[in-house]
């Protein structure tokens, strides 16, 4: 079967298409509008939003969709207009081209926590709580989640949505997020770098390794139908923690040089959509489903720096 990658040459895009490498897939097509190359893979260049790309991708038979591409956090509330175009655009295209196919294909789509905000920012949240986000970003995602739920309902798609925690970290150069700082504050004085936190130290982030929500991005996809019902949307396992408790494990994996390159320069803006998000994930579900969780901080660190030091 084709697995297709929206966003492939992405920070994520590149690892799910690893893991499903050595999962043996071999007929993996990325959509990027980024030129890029991924060892083992064909790349499409191209505006999913804009250009007909999937039609002729999808005709041969059934595929799996991961649908990555997206404009993200910072970057949506900075430019609605290019966040509503990209991100409502893309899925109304890619939903489009699947309900004009002559087969029903598997959608995956990339969601996250900044489905929730408003009443619940700061608070605990699970698969049966109401999204109300505080951000164009999280209401453009969960704008899609409703989108995979009634495609699906309708028959167009075998749709789901993987709500994914704050993903640490990042390598390489940061994107639009303002979740951003969460990778940098361990890479760059892990690699003798300073780093700003524009937030307290008192923050709570839901964080998750990227090795591990890669793999229950993957996961998503093999999770028995019936077993999701009609909310397609899963909570992807993350654990809690605050600024000052990652900055504890910055300075156990790095030392106390690494922890000093650290300055805390408060940002107003960057706090005030962080803060609306939750701080607290109930993954019940999500591991009832078979989602792994990462073991600790700690280990969603070490993770990070075994995949550099490779
Ligand atoms: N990384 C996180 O912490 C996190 C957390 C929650 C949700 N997510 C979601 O996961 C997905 C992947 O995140 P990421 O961190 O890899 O982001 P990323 O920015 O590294 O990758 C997104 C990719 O999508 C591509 N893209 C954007 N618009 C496109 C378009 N119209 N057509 C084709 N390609 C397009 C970009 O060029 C980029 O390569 C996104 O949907 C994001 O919203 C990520």
């Amino acid at each position: 079967m084709r697995i297709i990658v929206t966003g492939g040459g992405g920070f994520l895009g590149r690892l799910l298409i690893e893991g499903l490498q050595e999962e043996g897939e071999d007929d993996i097509v990325a959509i990027d509008v980024v030129e890029t190359t991924i060892p083992g893979c064909q790349v499409v260049q191209g505006d999913l939003a804009h250009d007909q790309i999937l039609p002729d991708l999808l005709k041969d038979g059934p595929c799996t969709i991961f649908h990555l591409a997206s404009v993200v956090s910072a970057g949506a509330e900075a430019d609605w207009e290019h966040a509503i175009d990209q991100n409502l655009g893309g899925m109304l295209q890619l939903l489009e081209a699947c309900r004009h196919s002559a087969h029903v294909h598997k959608v995956v789509f990339a969601s996250t926590l900044a489905v929730f905000g408003g009443a619940t920012a700061g608070g605990e949240v699970g698969d049966f709580i109401k999204q109300t986000p505080s951000g164009t970003y999280g209401t453009t995602k969960a704008v899609g989640e409703l989108l995979i739920n009634d495609a699906t309902r309708k028959g167009h798609i075998d749709g789901r949505s993987a709500r994914l925690p704050t993903v640490i970290v990042r390598p390489g150069a940061p994107n639009a997020a303002a979740s951003g700082f969460a990778s940098g504050m361990f890479r760059e004085p892990l690699a003798g770098v300073q780093s700003v936190v524009p937030v307290s130290e008192e923050t709570i982030m839901v964080l998750g390794s990227a090795q591990n929500t890669a793999t229950c991005i993957r996961l998503v996809a093999e999770i028995d139908s019936d077993r999701l019902g009609h909310d397609r949307a899963v909570g992807v396992p993350g654990l809690s923690a605050t600024v000052s408790e990652m900055l504890e494990v910055l300075e156990k994996v790095g030392g106390p040089e690494a922890r000093s390159l650290v300055k805390l320069d408060y940002d107003a803006a960057t706090d005030e959509l962080v803060q609306s998000w939750p701080a607290t994930l109930d993954d019940a579900r999500g591991r009832e489903l078979g989602l792994p969780a990462d073991p600790n901080l700690e280990s969603m660190v070490l993770a990070y720096m075994k995949m550099v030091n490779q």
